[in-house]
């Protein structure tokens, strides 16, 4: 394995910066800069001092997908039953907040890839496609569920079916994005929202998290299940004694994650 250094890695207070940095290659997600990456992101979630992570390419491009020239190697049993693949289940499990900064090209398993992020954050410039329809293939890392949960059927069968497209602004229209920023602020104002979820508490944030993400993953019933029981333990934490005092007091919180 070579010593190139795929993913950067800064911090900013209690928030963990993730950077790919495979910019020739439009960060295509080759198998290294998988492993780095998944790497980074578990080192920083075993942080208790990291409350949110940033996670962000370049300015041309978040990420192309999946590398081409890999997949043409693999064989079928590398694309359904790989350790690789395991990957992807890992970046999902991470329970720290992730806000994905994208810019660019967001392609692929690129998209995909910022689909298991909590909150995106696109430049005015960015464009989020499926193209694997072009290669003869179809999404392979979630796509064609995540998509489809996030925008709908009609906008998630155009998208995989005849590989449009989505600029920034269709992509907040349809609800896969929550924010659009100019473009020489991308990086910027996702980290000022980490900035400002990293002020919640990290009991809560959690929590807050795998309901949110319940709704995406079972049926009403157990998610409405899932969360009465995560509101239930986040009223018995301090961070939540904390957060009630601190509003009666007239004072802002201070959360210890306990
Ligand atoms: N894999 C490997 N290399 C890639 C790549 C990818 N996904 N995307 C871009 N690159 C490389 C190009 O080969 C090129 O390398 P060279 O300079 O060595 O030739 C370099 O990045 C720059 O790319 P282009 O010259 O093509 O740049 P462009 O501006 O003309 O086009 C683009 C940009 C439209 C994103 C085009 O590069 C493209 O279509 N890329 C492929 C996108 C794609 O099909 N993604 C899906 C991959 S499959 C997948 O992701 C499966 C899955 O679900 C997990």
């Amino acid at each position: 394995m070579s010593e190139e250094q795929l993913v950067v890695v800064e911090r900013d207070g209690a928030v963990g910066v993730v950077l790919m940095n495979r910019p020739k290659a439009l960060n295509a997600l080759s198998d290294e800069l998988m492993g780095q990456l998944v790497a980074a992101l578990e080192e920083l979630d075993a942080d208790e001092s990291v409350r949110c992570i940033v996670l962000g390419g370049g300015e041309r491009a978040f990420a192309a997908g999946a590398d081409i020239g890999e997949l043409a190697q693999a064989s079928p049993i590398d694309a359904v039953a790989s350790p690789r693949l395991l990957r992807w289940d890992s970046i999902r499990k991470i329970g720290t907040p992730i806000v994905a900064a994208v810019s660019g090209y967001c392609l692929g398993g690129g998209c995909e890839l910022a689909m298991l992020c909590d909150v995106i954050v696109a430049s005015e410039t960015a464009q989020f496609g499926q193209p694997e329809i072009q290669l003869g293939l179809l999404p392979g890392a979630g796509g064609t569920q995540r998509l489809t949960r996030a925008v709908g059927k009609a906008v998630a069968m155009d998208v995989v079916l005849s590989n449009r497209f989505l600029s920034a602004r269709e992509a907040l229209q349809f609800g896969l994005v929550s924010r659009v920023v100019a473009k020489e602020a991308w990086l910027e104002e996702a980290k000022r929202v980490a900035a400002e979820i990293a002020k919640k508490s990290p009991v809560a944030l959690r929590l807050a998290k795998e309901a949110v993400d319940a709704a995406f993953e079972s049926t009403l019933r157990t998610g409405v299940e899932i969360e009465r029981q995560a509101f239930g333990l986040a009223i018995s934490s301090e961070d939540a004694k904390e957060g009630m005092a601190a509003f009666l007091e007239k004072r802002p919180p201070e959360f210890r994650g306990q």
